[in-house]
């Protein structure tokens, strides 16, 4: 069978490596990809944008494409994977109205409310001077959302009324965000401890992925400016059997039958970003219409279920009995980026050191091969991804892998997993 991976990141590289390793699979095409997706064995790279949907169906019937995986949220919210099913194309991921839920945050704010699922108290606005009423009367800090896609960068937590006031000036005025903050969502302050729990949807019943954490924050300690993600580690060790199950009853389940009771089944992957407070209740910050990145690599990395059956029982709605499993160990990731980012950074900057890996898997993302040369080519360039008996091991494990590999600039957290490692230690 032939799969068709669509995307250039990290996300892309881990779906893809996953799906490569289904006996089931002879080819893996990813478009465009990146160098690693170029180099693995069974992957093969496409000169097709992750935009130019037409241009993905015309290769997908051409050579003859069994499964298309839909990997980034700005192709699914514009409605990529209603196109290929329109082309008669069998293709895992929400179509437009169902990846809402990530492509407006008032839409997915409303939804949980009209479902009755644990989120932050919230307001949305278009207009400044209701929106500047509503925020006055809320303590700070006070969290505020561009209502649209915005990279991740989309949200601003304000610490006084009069910072809360300013980022919403800027963003309904369309200067900071342009259109995806002519509306804003302005919510409640949580407290407690992130989460990631991501799901695979087929519009009525759902298996949850294991758990990961990722750390946004640019910097050690979690501190500095946020970023698309700097490492993650799999599984969240917050998130206990007792919270997991809390999860599914109180999130998950809801969330999947409120869309299809609203006329949109949910079919793909759901990602909840959660946060756990002290009592081990979980309240949704974000919803995403994707895998998470950098989540995917180490929930891969530690993936036995072959996924394209599981993608396949997705798109055909037969989820229910099917099984997923994982390996025991844990996955963490580090992501290695170029210097400067989420700033300005150098791109072309030759990459060294990627032969000697082994013993690890170190998936790309802003990478491209250039006359047989492995060189940058974007902020978050390397994915260093190790397994270990604890959380501990996984991440000495990753940090020597790191430490094989080298370019001009390249920085990455040294503290991937802290949390984590901290409550192995029993010091949290
Ligand atoms: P989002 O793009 O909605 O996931 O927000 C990005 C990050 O901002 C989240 O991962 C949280 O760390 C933080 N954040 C967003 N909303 C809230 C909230 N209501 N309370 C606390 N932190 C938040
Ligand atoms: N790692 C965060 C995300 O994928 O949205």
């Amino acid at each position: 069978m032939k799969v068709l991976v669509t995307g250039s990141g990290g996300r892309e590289h881990g779906l893809a490596w996953s799906v490569a390793s289904s006996a089931e699979v002879e080819r893996v095409y990813v478009a465009p990809g990146n160098a690693g997706t170029a180099i693995d064995d069974k992957m093969e790279n496409v000169d097709i944008d992750v935009m130019d949907i037409d241009a993905q169906i015309a290769f997908a019937k051409q050579n003859d494409i069994a499964l298309t995986i839909i990997g980034p949220e700005v192709p699914l919210v514009a409605g990529a994977a209603d196109q290929f099913q329109a082309a008669g194309l069998t293709c895992l991921g929400p179509g437009r109205e169902a990846a809402r839920l990530e492509g407006s945050k008032s839409f997915s704010k409303d939804f949980l409310e009209r479902h009755g699922i644990p989120t932050a108290r919230y307001g949305s606005f278009e207009n400044v001077d209701p929106a500047i009423e509503f925020s006055n009367g809320m303590s700070t800090p006070i969290v505020i959302k561009a209502d649209g896609l915005a990279a991740g960068k989309g949200v601003v937590i304000a610490p006084t009324h009069s910072e809360a006031e300013v980022t919403i000036r800027d963003m309904l005025s369309g200067n900071a965000f342009g259109e995806a903050g002519y509306r804003v969502v302005i919510e409640e302050f949580l407290v407690g401890e992130e989460a990631s729990f991501i799901v695979i949807a087929d519009g009525k019943s759902f298996l949850p992925f294991a758990t990961s954490q990722d750390h946004k924050a640019a910097f050690d300690g979690d501190k500095g400016p946020n970023t698309g993600g700097m490492g993650a580690y799999s599984p969240a060790p917050v998130v206990t059997p007792e919270i997991h199950q809390r999860i599914e009853d109180l999130v998950i389940k809801p969330a999947i039958e409120g869309m299809a009771e609203d006329g949109h089944p949910y079919v793909g992957f759901l990602y909840a970003g959660l946060m756990i407070d002290e009592e081990g209740y979980p309240r949704v910050i974000e919803f995403n219409c994707r895998f998470g990145d950098p989540e995917t690599q180490p929930v891969m990395m530690r993936m036995k279920t072959d996924l394209v059956r599981l993608c396949l029982a997705a798109t055909q709605g037969r989820l229910e009995g099917e099984q997923i499993e994982f390996d025991d160990q844990v996955a963490l990731t580090v992501v290695v980026v170029s210097g400067g980012y989420p700033g300005d950074y150098a791109k072309g900057c030759a990459i060294q050191g990627l032969s000697k890996i082994e013993g690890g898997k170190v998936f790309h993302a802003g990478t491209k091969l250039e006359d047989g040369e492995i060189k940058t080519s974007g902020g978050r360039v390397l994915g260093v991804t190790a397994l270990g008996q604890s959380v501990g091991e996984a991440q000495e494990k990753a940090y020597n892998l790191v430490n094989d590999i080298s370019f001009d600039g390249m920085y990455c957290r040294s503290d991937i997993g802290y949390r984590a490692v901290a409550r192995e230690k029993g010091d949290a």
